[in-house]
Order: structure tokens, then C-alpha cells, then sequence
């Protein structure tokens, strides 16, 4: 369980727990195997350059599962749910490979996780709608990411509000069991986990109930500018956050210039201290020592040694895929998202045949 140990998330399952319905489905050999693996499902939107905050929050998570033998894993590019919003068709067809090269660099390997294109794959659609029809409204209307995107101003229509039906699908597709995610996705996936007992309940035992993977620490990671609110990738101002992409020397910057507060002494406390409390749990994640240890080293120093040691260590973590994602080439990338979306239509296809067979929608 390296997750779950390294990390350290109250939300980890300890042991895998088997999936009801019989053996997993290997998609590399394109087999059912003898040995039973909890599935690991997860999604990105490719809706702006991947950030620190989803990093920290959910991509790390992403590879250490991949990298521990007792999870099968899907992760998938999300570009269904990117639509929901106003975009421009010519940068989000950019963005959509972009988004799969980062997924890439970050130290996925196509040959142990299954990576794919949401809209390739058209049973995500169709189980949405099945859920769709066990959704009542009222628990939509509740949906906090909804609220809060309308009360931003973005156009209110029907994949807006029905988007996490969409993402339950997505998890409920290949049965998941396990989904790391950051902290923001946490209503989304209480909401997954109700429809899948509702589903069960009406049809019969077909899904496992998912868990959520939240790590302990930088599970929100806020903007850099403006504390108190979250490092965003839609985030207009590319000086809240720290892009993926990102220099050194624009990382170095950028952290130089994180609003912090007038008190020059480095300690945890979120109310009081949003900027150096945000600093402090990204030095934390980042370097894997404890906000206590780096509180009591950097206490009276300044804030400017302190941002000093904060941008070296984002620099120092982000290296392999800064490295990484100069040698991927575009040719690369679409040809992995090809394959991946030919195995993930396999593999979703003799899944949802259960799923038509319980809702009475079989073959005739
Ligand atoms: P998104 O980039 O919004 O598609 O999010 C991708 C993943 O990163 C999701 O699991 C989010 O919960 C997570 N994530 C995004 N922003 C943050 C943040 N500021 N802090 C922690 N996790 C985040
Ligand atoms: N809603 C998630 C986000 O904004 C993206 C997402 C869509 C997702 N479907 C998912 C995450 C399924 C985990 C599992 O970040």
C-alpha cells in the first residue's frame, strides 16, 4: 500500500477490496486474468495547463497506485466534462493532447495504466444517462462546483448541472473502487458513491461503492496571489499558480512574488497566515518533511530565505517531468491515446453489458 503509507491519507483503503463480480480484466493482454485487482479510475480535464495544485492534490497519487502492482488502473482525459464551460473548439483541441503529454510526463506508462480520451469512448455517455434517470434534481441543486460556477458568471446549461452524473459514470464505468483526487472533488464523489448503492439497490449488486484517495497533506492547495482561494488551471491570472510547464526561473518568480503578511514569522496558521500556510504544506508535500519540522527551521529567518527554499523544492519535484516532457512528441502521444481508447472501448462495452442487462435494456 505505498500510497496509503507514503502519503498517508485518512481516506486510503488499507487492504484492496476484490471486486464483486469475478476476475479483473487485464487491458494489456486483453484476458481475464486469475488475479483480482481493486480498479483505480481517475480524470483530468483538459481545460488549462496542468497546475501544482492537481499535482499535489491528485497526479502524485495517480503514479504511486500505478506503481503499486496490487491496483489496476484507468485514468482518463475528461474532455466531455471540459465542455461544460465556454471554450474555443481550436485551443481545446490543443488542449486535449496537451493535457494527455503532462498525464504522460508526470510518469504515467501506457504499458501498466490504461490512458484514454473520455469522448473515444462512448459508454461514459450512455451510463450517465442511465444514472441520469436515478438522479433526483434536488440532489444536483445541492452541488457546491455548480453553485459556485454560476455565481461566477459561466452560462448555466444542462451538462453544467448534470456534470457530476457524468463523472459517477465515469468511476462506475470500469468499476472502480479507489479515486485519488484533490479535496474539491469530494461532494462529486459522496454523489458517485449514492448512485451506485441506488443503482444497486434497484438492479442488483453491479457496482463496487468507490472511495475517495485524498492525501493528508496538500489536498487544497490555495493560489499564489490570492491565498484563499484555490490554485486553479482556469484561473485567468497565470500568477496564482505554478504551471506544470513552468521554468525554474518562472517558478523561482512566481513564488517570490506569493502574497504573503506583514508578521515575518513562518508558522501554520491558516487564518491568520493563508499565503506562508499554503507555502508551508507544498514545502511539506513537496519534500516529504513535516509542517512542524520546516516551521521550526525557517521560524525566524525571513520570508524571503523561506520562498527561496520553497521555489528549490517545486523546482527539484517538478524536474523529471519538465525532462520528461521535452523528450514526448506529439506523434507518441496520439498513437498511446489510440490504442488506449481501443482497449477502454473493449473493456467498457463488456462492462456496460451488465448494465443493460440489469436495467432491462439486454439484447433482444
Ligand atoms: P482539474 O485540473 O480541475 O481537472 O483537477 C484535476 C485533479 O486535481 C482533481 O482531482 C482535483 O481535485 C485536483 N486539484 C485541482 N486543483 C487542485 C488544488 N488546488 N489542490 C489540490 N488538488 C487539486
Ligand atoms: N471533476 C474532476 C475535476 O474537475 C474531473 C473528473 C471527471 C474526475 N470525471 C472524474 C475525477 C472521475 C475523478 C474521477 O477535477
Amino acid at each position: 500500500m505505498v500510497v496509503a503509507e507514503e502519503i498517508g491519507s485518512p481516506l486510503a483503503t488499507k487492504a484492496p477490496t476484490p471486486e464483486p463480480e469475478g476476475p479483473a480484466f487485464s487491458h494489456e493482454e486483453d484476458v481475464v486474468t486469475e488475479q483480482v485487482k481493486q480498479t483505480v479510475f481517475s480524470g483530468v480535464q483538459p481545460s488549462g495547463a496542468m497546475q501544482l495544485g492537481g499535482y499535489l492534490g491528485a497526479f502524485r497519487n495517480w503514479v504511486a497506485l500505478q506503481d503499486d502492482d496490487t491496483y489496476d488502473v484507468v485514468y482518463c482525459i475528461v474532455d466531455l466534462h471540459a465542455m461544460t464551460v465556454p471554450y474555443d473548439p481550436v485551443e481545446f483541441h490543443r488542449l486535449r493532447l496537451d493535457t494527455a503529454k503532462v498525464v504522460l510526463a508526470l510518469g504515467i506508462d501506457p504499458t501498466r495504466s490504461l490512458l484514454y480520451m473520455q469522448s473515444q469512448v462512448p459508454q461514459h455517455a450512455e451510463l450517465a444517462w442511465i444514472l441520469g434517470t436515478l438522479t433526483p434534481t434536488g440532489v444536483l441543486n445541492r452541488m457546491t462546483q455548480y453553485k459556485d460556477k454560476i455565481d461566477k458568471g459561466i452560462p448555466s446549461n444542462l451538462g453544467l448541472y448534470s456534470y457530476p452524473v457524468l463523472m459517477a459514470a465515469d468511476i462506475l464505468l470500469f468499476h472502480a473502487g479507489l479515486v485519488p483526487v484533490g479535496d474539491d472533488q469530494k461532494q462529486h464523489l459522496e454523489m458517485s458513491r449514492d448512485l451506485a448503492a441506488r443503482f444497486n439497490n434497484r438492479f442488483g449488486e453491479v457496482f463496487p461503492i468507490p472511495e475517495p484517495l485524498i492525501p493528508e497533506t496538500a489536498a487544497r492547495v490555495m493560489s499564489l496571489a490570492e491565498p484563499t482561494t484555490k490554485m486553479s488551471k482556469s484561473d485567468p491570472n497565470p500568477k496564482n499558480r505554478i504551471d506544470l510547464h513552468d521554468s525554474p526561473d518562472v517558478i523561482r518568480k512566481k513564488v517570490k512574488s506569493a502574497v504573503t503578511d506583514s508578521d515575518p514569522t513562518v508558522r501554520y496558521d491558516i487564518d491568520a497566515k493563508p499565503g506562508i500556510s499554503n507555502l508551508l504544506e507544498i514545502m511539506s508535500a513537496t519534500t516529504g518533511r513535516s509542517i512542524d519540522d520546516l516551521a521550526a527551521e525557517y521560524e525566524t529567518g525571513g520570508y524571503g530565505k523561506f520562498k527561496e527554499a520553497v521555489a528549490e523544492a517545486i523546482v527539484a519535484e517538478l524536474a523529471p517531468v519538465r525532462s520528461r516532457l521535452q523528450e514526448l512528441d506529439d506523434a507518441e502521444v496520439a498513437r498511446i491515446l489510440q490504442k488506449g481508447a481501443l482497449d477502454a472501448r473493449t473493456r467498457a462495452e463488456r462492462l456496460q453489458q451488465q448494465v443493460r442487462d440489469a436495467v432491462g435494456l439486454g439484447r433482444v
